[in-house]
C-alpha cells in the first residue's frame, strides 16, 4: 500500500511562503486523498502491487485499460506532490550551484532568465497544473497531475504546483504573488542532488 510522505519540515515552517492551515490541508488532505484512491486501483487491480509509483506511471500505458485513468490522476497526484515537498524548504531559496548552475546558465543564458522563464511558464498554466525543471534544462508544464515520466521523459530535478488547492486559501487568485514567493524557499540542495543522480555522480 502506497503511504503519505511525512514532511521533513513542520506545516508553520514555510510561512513567507505558505502558512500552516495551508500546508496542512494541502499535504494531509489534498495529498492524502491522492494515496487512498490509487490505493483502491491497485485493490481493484492486484496484480499492479508491489510496484513502485515510478514504475507504474513510468508504463502507463501497458496497465489494463480500466486502471490507466485512476493511475496517472491519483499515481500522478502521489507521485508529483511527494516531490514538490522535496522541492521546498524552510532553508530554501538563493541560487543553485555547481553542475545545476551551469545546466541552467547553458540552457537559459542566466540564472534570471531561467526564473522569468519559469514564471512566465507557470503563471500560463490554464487551470490546474504544474511546472517542472527537466534535467536536461527543460522548463515544462503539465496539466492536471500528469507527470513527466508518464510522457517518457526523465525524472524532474523540480517541481510547483499551480493547482488553486496549492495557494488560493492565503493568495486567493493571485497565482502571480505565489510564485514569486516560491523562490524564497526552493530547496536547490535537494534538485542539485538529483541532478547528480541523473548525472550518475
Ligand atoms: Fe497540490
Amino acid at each position: 500500500m502506497f503511504e503519505l510522505p511525512s514532511l521533513t519540515y513542520g506545516y508553520d515552517s514555510l510561512k513567507g511562503f505558505v502558512g500552516a492551515e495551508l500546508m496542512g490541508f494541502h499535504h494531509d488532505k489534498h495529498h492524502q486523498t491522492y494515496v487512498d484512491k490509487l490505493n483502491a486501483v491497485i485493490e481493484l487491480n492486484p496484480e499492479l502491487k508491489n510496484r513502485s509509483v515510478e514504475d507504474l506511471l513510468a508504463h502507463i500505458n501497458e496497465l489494463p485499460e480500466s486502471a490507466q485513468t485512476g493511475i496517472s490522476n491519483h499515481g500522478g497526484g502521489h507521485y508529483n506532490h511527494s516531490l514538490f515537498w522535496q522541492s521546498i524548504s524552510p532553508n530554501g531559496g538563493g541560487q543553485p550551484t555547481g553542475d545545476l548552475l551551469n545546466l541552467i546558465i547553458n540552457k537559459h543564458g542566466s540564472y534570471q532568465n531561467f526564473v522569468d522563464e519559469f514564471t512566465s511558464k507557470a503563471l500560463a498554466v490554464f487551470g490546474s497544473g504544474w511546472v517542472w525543471l527537466q534535467p536536461n534544462g527543460d522548463i515544462i508544464t503539465t496539466a492536471n497531475q500528469d507527470t513527466p515520466i508518464a510522457q517518457g521523459l526523465d525524472a524532474p530535478l523540480l517541481c510547483l504546483d499551480v493547482w488553486e488547492h496549492a495557494y488560493y486559501l492565503d493568495y486567493k487568485n493571485k497565482r502571480d504573488d505565489y510564485v514569486r514567493a516560491w523562490w524564497n524557499v526552493v530547496d536547490w540542495e535537494n534538485a542539485a542532488n538529483r541532478y547528480q543522480a541523473f548525472l550518475g555522480k
